[in-house]
C-alpha cells in the first residue's frame, strides 16, 4: 500500500494531461442521460448492465463499445456537457492543463456536423476551470483520403485546435498509411502526434517519427522491445504519453506490477502518465498515478519527474510552460523532501 504522504503528493501535485480522448470520458450515467435527452436507444437496459460490458480483451473489443457509447452525442450541448464534466473531474485531480483528443469522424459519419462537434467541445474548454487545448484525431481504420477530407473540413475552425493525432485500431494500420495528411497538417503549422506501439510493433513508433514527423508518441510502451529505438527516443527526448490503467484494461500488460513504466523512466525516456479513456478504464489522472505507484518501485523523485515531464512535453510556449514548471518546482520544494527517497 502507498503511504499517506506519497498518496497526497500524487493527488495534489500540479500536472498536465496529454492523452485523453474526450469521447472516452463519457460516463455511463451521462450516456444514459444523453440517450434519453436525444431519444437514442441503447443495447443496454441499465447503467449497471453497460458497465458490466466493460470487460475488454484487447483494443478492438474496447473500441466497439466506445463507438457505441459515442452514438448518444448529437447536439452541440451534448459535446459541451461531456467536455465540461471531464474538465471538472480533471480539475479535482489538480490537472492544470489538458490537451484533449477528439474524433470528428466518429460523429460526422453519423450525420453530426463537424461544427457541432468542435464548437461544443471548444466552448466548454473556454468556460472550463483548467487550461485546455484540442487535438483532432484521424481514425486509422478509415482511409487516408477520409482523413484528408476531415482535415479540409476542419480548416474553417483552424484556430480552435492545435494539432492532429492518429487513433483507433492500430494493428494493420501503420503510420505510413497517413504520410500525405500529416504533411499537409505540418504545412498548416499544426502539432503532430500519433498513437504507436500500444498494440502495434516498435516499427510503428519509428515510422511515426520518420514518416509522419510526430513530436510525441501516444503510448509507445512497446519501444523497449527495440533497444536501438529506445536509445533514440531517449537521445531525442521524444515524450511518450503512457496510460497505465488503459494498458491493463486492454491487456497490453496482464498486471500493473508487470507494467514497464519504471523501466521506461530508467531508460531516460520522457514518460508522462495519462488516463486515455477514463470512463472506460476505471480511473482519471490520480487513479492512474496511484495505481502505478502502488505497483511499481517509484518514489517522490519519480513523481516530480512525471509532473515536470507532463508540462515540458505539453504544447505550451514560453511563459505559460515556465509558469507551470515553476508551480511543480514550488510544490515539491514545499511538500516533498526528495532526499528521503
Ligand atoms: N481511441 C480511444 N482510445 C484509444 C486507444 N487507447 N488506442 C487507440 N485508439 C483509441
Ligand atoms: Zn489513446
Amino acid at each position: 500500500m502507498l503511504d499517506e504522504r506519497m498518496r497526497n503528493i500524487l493527488q495534489q501535485m500540479p500536472k498536465a494531461e496529454l492523452h485523453i480522448h474526450i469521447e472516452g470520458s463519457l460516463e455511463p450515467e451521462l450516456i444514459f442521460a444523453l440517450a434519453q435527452r436525444n431519444g437514442v436507444s441503447l443495447n443496454y437496459a441499465t447503467v449497471e448492465e453497460l458497465r458490466r460490458a466493460y470487460a475488454f480483451t484487447d483494443l478492438q473489443s474496447f473500441l466497439d463499445i466506445y463507438y457505441a457509447g459515442a452514438s448518444v452525442l448529437l447536439e452541440e450541448q451534448d459535446f459541451y456537457d461531456m467536455t465540461a464534466a471531464y474538465l471538472a473531474r480533471a480539475h479535482a485531480d489538480n490537472v492544470r492543463h489538458a490537451e484533449i483528443f477528439f474524433d470528428p469522424q466518429t460523429h460526422t459519419a453519423r450525420g453530426v456536423p463537424f461544427e457541432t462537434v468542435i464548437n461544443g467541445i471548444w466552448r466548454a474548454c473556454q468556460d472550463g476551470p483548467v487550461s485546455a487545448t484540442l487535438i483532432m484525431c484521424f481514425l486509422r481504420h478509415l482511409s487516408e483520403d477520409e482523413a484528408i477530407a476531415t482535415l479540409e473540413e476542419s480548416l474553417p475552425f483552424r484556430d480552435k485546435f492545435i494539432g492532429v493525432g492518429l487513433d483507433s485500431s492500430e494493428r494493420g494500420h501503420p503510420p505510413a498509411k497517413f504520410c500525405r495528411v500529416y504533411e499537409r497538417a505540418r504545412q498548416l503549422g499544426l502539432h503532430l502526434v500519433a498513437h504507436a506501439g500500444e498494440e502495434g510493433p516498435p516499427a510503428y513508433i519509428e515510422t511515426a517519427l520518420d514518416l509522419l514527423n510526430v513530436e510525441r508518441i501516444d503510448h509507445g510502451v512497446r519501444c523497449l522491445e527495440d533497444p536501438e529505438l529506445t536509445a533514440r527516443l531517449a537521445r531525442e527526448q521524444v515524450a511518450l504519453t503512457v496510460c497505465p490503467l488503459s494498458n491493463i484494461k486492454l491487456r497490453v500488460f496482464d498486471r500493473m506490477d508487470e507494467h514497464n513504466l519504471a523501466r521506461l523512466l530508467d531508460a531516460g525516456l520522457v514518460v508522462t502518465i495519462n488516463s486515455d479513456d477514463p470512463a472506460y478504464f476505471g480511473g482519471y489522472m490520480n487513479d492512474n498515478f496511484i495505481a502505478t505507484f502502488e505497483a511499481l518501485p517509484l518514489g517522490v523523485e519519480h513523481a516530480r519527474q512525471l509532473a515536470r515531464n507532463s508540462f515540458s512535453a505539453a504544447f505550451l510556449e514560453g511563459e505559460a510552460k515556465r509558469g507551470f514548471l515553476d508551480q511543480v518546482d514550488r510544490f515539491f520544494q514545499q511538500h516533498a523532501n526528495t532526499n528521503t527517497n
